[in-house]
């Protein structure tokens, strides 16, 4: 069976397609990074604009890379939500479109869902596992129990980790995209030990016996530091490489701290031979969480997952192996399935239904 996604509910249009024994037989990224990078973030009707403009020929590219004819596709699979409303409807239109010109099923892709499932591209890891979903929109701790299947077990009560990262580097002065370019400033940084106790920032809900996360207050410390170390308007370079290793590693500890919690109660609530830590989204591309997480797996007795850095970031192959597991299970979605700004994973199972 043949899937192929799409992908276009931010700022990537990104177009795969992929074969149910894991083949990815194309698979197409394009980045609008240069269209938004002097507005300092994603401006919404560029992205929509530039997803109209780009996503016809990508489709195109990606049937030719896998040397297919339409007929060889079994369904058309795209982000249907949650994300920026004007790209996800050019994406789903599209999908809808060839669906119905192809008389194939169209699957409506919960891009939350997308990334949870992306490390079960690689490897077949058994449900049930345990999901850090860390994004420009989400910061999530779940239990995925099955395909649409999911649990929530914690998630930011204010801005998610993948903003913090972005509203710090900008506080910093450091340019769009902020993630990784903060992760650029923090390598720079000779001494991270000594940076965390130059530039001091305390563990958002660090007494808080449960799992949820909360990052405003660390983007007001950091804007608070920011402001003590400016001098005429600029920042030293040691003080912001020390910085930005500071709330690097701050954001790395909180979230290493949360999953230990989450693998300790997922002991108890289930009793699996194969214990498993997927760790996906945007913020899953940074080396120092991944290495933070991999150190508590480790320590938990958790096979720590995380999918290749390429497909942390928002991509079409992470739409179209969703789809792949969609439609193997015989969920697919009717023409007139809506695109949603705003579309919570634990409610899929009751959408089923
Ligand atoms: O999953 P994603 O590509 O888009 C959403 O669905 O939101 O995540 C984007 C987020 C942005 O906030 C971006 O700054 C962050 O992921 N990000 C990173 C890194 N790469 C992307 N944050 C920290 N370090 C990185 N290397
Ligand atoms: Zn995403």
């Amino acid at each position: 069976m043949i899937v192929l996604g799409i992908e276009t509910s931010c700022d990537e249009t990104g177009v795969a397609i992929i074969r149910d024994d894991r083949t990815i037989l194309a698979d197409l990224v394009l980045s609008q990074l240069k269209e938004h990078e002097v507005f300092g973030g994603v401006v919404p009707e560029i992205a929509a604009r530039s997803h109209l403009t780009h996503l016809d020929p990508l489709i195109k590219a990606a049937l030719q890379d896998a040397g297919l004819n339409w007929s060889d596709i079994d369904g058309f699979a795209a982000t249907s939500g949650p994300g920026l409303i004007g790209g996800v409807m050019v994406g789903m239109m599209a999908a809808k479109a060839l669906a119905l010109v192809h008389q194939k099923p169209f699957i409506g892709v919960n891009h939350l869902e997308a990334h949870v499932l992306s490390p079960r591209l690689l490897e077949d890891i058994p449900f049930p596992y345990l999901v850090l979903l860390v994004s420009g929109g989400h910061t999530q701790l779940l239990i995925a129990e099955a395909v649409g299947q999911y649990r929530l077990w914690g998630e930011s009560r204010d801005d998610a980790v993948g903003e913090c990262f972005d509203k710090a580097a900008k506080l910093m002065g450091l340019p769009y995209p902020g993630g990784p370019n903060l992760e650029k400033a923090a390598a720079t940084c000779v001494d991270p030990a000594k940076a965390r106790k130059q530039f001091p920032f305390g563990i958002p809900l660090e007494h808080d016996p449960g799992l949820d996360f909360s990052f405003s207050g660390l983007k007001t410390s950091v804007r608070n530091t920011v402001d003590k170390v400016l001098s005429d308007g600029t920042i030293k370079q040691a003080d912001l490489s020390a910085i930005a290793s500071s709330v690097q590693s701050t954001i790395a500890e909180t979230l290493g701290r949360q999953c230990e919690k989450a693998m300790k109660k997922f002991n108890i609530a289930y009793h699996q031979p194969k214990l498993s830590l997927v760790v996906c989204g945007g913020v899953a591309a940074n080396q120092t969480v991944r290495q933070t997480l991999q150190t508590a797996c480790d320590q938990n007795g958790f096979a720590f997952m995380a999918p290749p850095l390429k497909y942390c970031t928002d991509n079409g192959a992470m739409v179209a192996w969703a789809g792949v597991e969609m439609l193997a299970v015989g969920l697919t979605s009717p023409l007139s399935l809506p695109a949603r700004p705003r579309w919570p994973l634990e409610l899929l199972k009751d959408q089923a239904a």
